[in-house]
């Protein structure tokens, strides 16, 4: 037998209401949200992940939790099934911009709301979501390009610079390239000689890296890796070709996960982007306002910081993920 969660609570209400039951009886249940997380492909989600896990422990929100794998067919498969079970609040990050107005018009009509985490959709009808919190991608990209910038502008030769993208389709691929490619194309002398994805993995990242170095070896004067995951499967490519990381190669990254941290200690990486994935508190605080008809803005932006490897050391106790 199911249960349809709105008429149980209806019918609770009631009974509470002709004293039937304890007057708490309503504030005891629990709010349900369901949650349709992107995969496990980086340092990233993982911290991700567990903030949003302990958060909802820490709100008494029920969580339903799902992992596509980095599939957008299953994470549409996982919002219809909260859409079925009746869930209070939906919330997902998108593994791609494009391809949800169907979905999130099924989870309209039947009237439950949609927070977006971390990544966008592309989508005309903002009324799809209630509103959607995360980082500036455009922003971060257009951070590890002033950086850049900065560093080389003594530098009177051509820039080589070999990008590692994240996964085709998504929102980070997309706003960090863009804000990059923003800053550098101001000066000619950059030039970005190869891009191609690695899927934000160590694994593809490697993988891929290795084929740059094999096209263009010693000509590679800087790698922008969309995340700190690809750049230290990049960076193990780079040694295995007996160069030598963040010397003759400089590095950027975003994201600031403590194998970041690790890595600029050990002089491999130059600098990391801040990219929080600690969204969990923010979540729930969302959900708990929705269900209080409280407004919430349609955007929410974290705030971000950029940690060059001359402060990793000092800024290592002190990193949270
Ligand atoms: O959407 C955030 C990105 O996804 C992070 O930069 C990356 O590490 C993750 O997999």
């Amino acid at each position: 037998m199911t249960i349809d969660r709105r008429a149980f609570t209806g019918a609770v209400a009631t009974l509470a209401l002709a004293g039937w039951l304890p007057s708490n009886a309503l504030a005891q249940k629990k709010l349900v949200l369901g949650f349709a997380q992107v995969g496990a492909e980086s340092e990233w989600r993982t911290a991700n992940t567990e903030s949003i896990k302990s958060a909802a422990k820490e709100a008494g929100i029920e969580l339903k939790f799902s992992d596509a794998q980095q599939k957008q067919e299953n994470q549409i498969k996982a919002i219809r099934s909260y859409i079925a079970q009746k869930v209070d609040v939906i919330a997902f990050s998108p593994v791609v911009e494009s391809g949800w107005e169907t979905v999130l018009r099924e989870a309209k009509a039947a009237k439950i709301p949609v927070i977006l985490t971390d990544r966008a959709v592309s989508t005309k009808d903002d009324s799809l979501y209630v509103t959607f919190m995360g980082s500036d991608f455009v922003e971060e990209g257009r951070k590890a390009g002033r950086w850049l910038v900065e560093k080389m502008k003594d530098q009177k030769g051509e820039v080589n610079i070999v990008e590692l993208q994240g996964t085709v389709g998504s929102a980070p691929a997309i706003d960090r390239k863009k804000g990059f490619e923003e800053i550098v194309k101001a000066d000619p002398k950059f030039k970005i000689i190869r891009s191609k994805t690695g899927d934000f993995t160590r694994v593809k990242g490697k993988e891929v890296m290795e084929a740059f170095l094999k096209a263009d070896g010693k000509k590679i004067n800087v790698l922008f890796a969309h995340n700190d995951d690809m750049a230290i499967g990049a960076i193990q490519a780079i040694e295995e070709a007996g160069l030598k990381p963040a010397k003759d190669i400089t590095i950027i990254s975003i994201d600031g996960v403590k194998g970041a941290f690790e890595a600029m200690i050990a002089g491999k990486l130059n600098v990391t982007v801040e990219c929080s994935p600690l969204l969990g508190p923010q979540l729930m605080q969302a959900v708990k306002d929705i269900k209080a008809d409280k407004p919430l803005p349609k955007r929410i932006v974290t705030e971000e910081g950029i940690f060059p490897m001359e402060v990793a050391s000092k800024e290592f106790p002190s990193r949270k993920y």
